[in-house]
């Protein structure tokens, strides 16, 4: 079982998700600790309802972002995790903390990258017209929203979207392939070549990502 250690800033759905697939014996790992750098962050009470450790590391108590990379980083290692999940966190993370956990952290980003990194992904996909938006997991690297990509999902912009239908059909699908991507990393069927992510099967060939099913 891997200890997955799960990093939040507010409404918390992924780890939501999350949970109910670790609840369901659909990942071989447990979620050990939630971290979050806002006291108000409404996910934190997910963590709690099930007696999950919580800390709240609040950055805008931090002069500067090493320091709070540090206390973070100190925070993270107590629990020794082997999976360190970004879950809607709203910090970027620093060298040295990227460096202390390298190939164990991951994130979710809503957008089908390397299109839309950053923020306002819906309004700049809507803004753009595109016909497909999505979302994507990959492996953490210094680059902010750059890294080798683990799983997308896609799904279709409509004529009548905006901002808010565009995010919640873009959010369904981010908890389907946040649950798919932790599963795939806990039974150890990922591994990385050249800055891209392989998919192995349960006998370890590489296959094809399945879109993530509702
Ligand atoms: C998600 O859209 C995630 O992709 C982005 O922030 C949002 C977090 O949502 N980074 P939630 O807190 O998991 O509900």
């Amino acid at each position: 079982m891997k200890k997955i250690l799960v990093l939040i800033s507010g409404r918390g759905s992924n780890l939501a998700a999350l949970l109910e697939a670790v609840d369901k014996n659909e990942i071989a790992g447990r979620i050990v600790h939630v971290i979050s750098n806002r006291a108000d962050a409404g996910g934190l009470n997910f963590a709690r309802e099930r007696g999950i450790p919580t800390t709240i590391i609040p950055s805008k108590d931090f002069n500067d972002r090493e320091a709070f990379d540090m206390a973070l980083g100190d925070a993270i290692a107590k629990e020794q995790p082997d999976l360190i999940v970004l879950a809607g966190f709203m910090r970027i993370l620093g060298e040295k903390i990227n460096a202390r956990f390298a190939g164990k952290i991951i994130n979710i980003h809503p957008a089908l990258l390397p299109s839309y990194p950053g923020l306002h992904t819906h309004r700049r996909a809507l803004d753009d017209g595109v016909k497909w938006h999505g979302c994507t997991v990959h492996f953490v690297t210094l680059k902010v929203d750059i890294g080798p990509i683990i799983g997308q999902a896609v799904v279709p912009v409509l004529p009548d979207d905006d901002e808010g239908a565009l995010a919640a059909r873009v959010l369904e699908s981010e908890h389907r392939l946040l649950v798919d991507c932790v599963r795939w990393f806990c039974e150890d069927r990922l591994t990385v070549r050249d800055n891209k992510v392989i998919l192995h099967d349960e006998v370890g060939s590489a296959c094809a990502q399945q879109h993530p099913q509702g």
